[in-house]
């Protein structure tokens, strides 16, 4: 019998902030090309559990595996050279540097290989094709005639846009969205969305959200976390029906009937 690796998993995962444990015993698996969301209420855990992924913290309990490797105390910027890419509930990119530069420092601090490095800075045919690809990224996200901008001068939207070009510049095996669709008009949430719903068939995809109608799309399963703990995780509309879920998700009465 063959038994699939998961991309990612973790076993009993808890990160304890001296007393506070924002993520609590989390035993989460994920197989490749899988799309998942995590949804739960506020100070539930879910951005420590990326967190904990990722290796912006590492646990203070529990193990983190990626492809079978145990990596529990994995440096950040080796995960993202793994393939393990986030981006961040607060928007993160250079503010000072233009759009385009943000892409190409960020592919290139990931690249170890110093001959590349060197190759960049003093290589016209390599740093050329760099910058290529850097901008097929941000074609992608419709904002390539913005590249040569400072990215002060973009709007909220729009950086939240690079974030996702850089992050999907660094080759995504997996990809971790915290909150993508924060502070985006309603136009431009649809328009992420139906980038994100083109892109994600390239990797394995995790997405937090609050507004489940944004996500319920995207992905093929949720996982609802409570008070650090994973509390259910299933199709979404199985979970959406679990009268636990509902009651901690949108309150008591809620939790009493299900029309989904
Ligand atoms: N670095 C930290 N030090 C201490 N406590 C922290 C730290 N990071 C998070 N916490 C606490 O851990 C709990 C979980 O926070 P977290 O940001 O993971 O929740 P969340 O589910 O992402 O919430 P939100 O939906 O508001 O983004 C909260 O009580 C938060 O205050
Ligand atoms: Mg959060």
């Amino acid at each position: 019998m063959t038994t699939e690796q998961p991309i990612i998993e973790t076993k009993e995962a808890t990160i304890d902030f001296n007393g506070l444990v924002a993520v609590d015993g989390v035993n989460f698996t994920m197989k490749e090309g899988e799309a998942i969301g995590v949804i739960g209420p506020n100070g539930a855990g879910k951005t420590s559990f990326f967190n904990l992924l990722t290796g912006l913290f590492f646990p203070t309990g529990g193990k983190i595996f990626f492809s079978g490797k145990d990596i529990t105390t994995v440096p950040p910027h080796k995960r993202v050279a793994m393939g393990i890419v986030r981006t961040f509930q607060l928007v993160s990119v250079f503010d000072s540097l233009p759009v385009v530069d943000n892409l190409i420092l960020s592919t290139n601090r990931i690249n170890s290989d110093h001959e590349s490095r060197g190759a960049f800075f003093f290589g016209d045919a390599h740093r050329q094709n760099k910058v290529e690809q850097c901008m097929d990224a941000l074609k992608l996200m419709g904002i390539e005639n913005k590249a040569q901008l400072m990215t002060s001068e973009l709007s909220y939207g729009d950086k939240r846009k690079l974030e996702l070009a850089v992050a999907l510049s660094l080759n995504p095996k997996i990809l971790l969205l915290d909150e993508p669709f924060a502070g985006l008009s309603d136009m431009e949430i649809c328009e992420v969305s139906q980038i994100i719903q083109e892109v994600k068939k390239k990797f394995s995809f995790v997405i937090i959200e609050h507004k489940i109608s944004h996500i319920i799309d995207l992905v093929q399963r949720l996982c609802v976390m409570h008070e650090g703990k994973l509390i259910a995780e299933g199709p979404p509309a199985e979970v959406l029906c679990n009268a636990i879920v509902r009651e901690v998700y949108w309150g008591k009465e809620e939790g009493l009937t299900c029309s989904v």
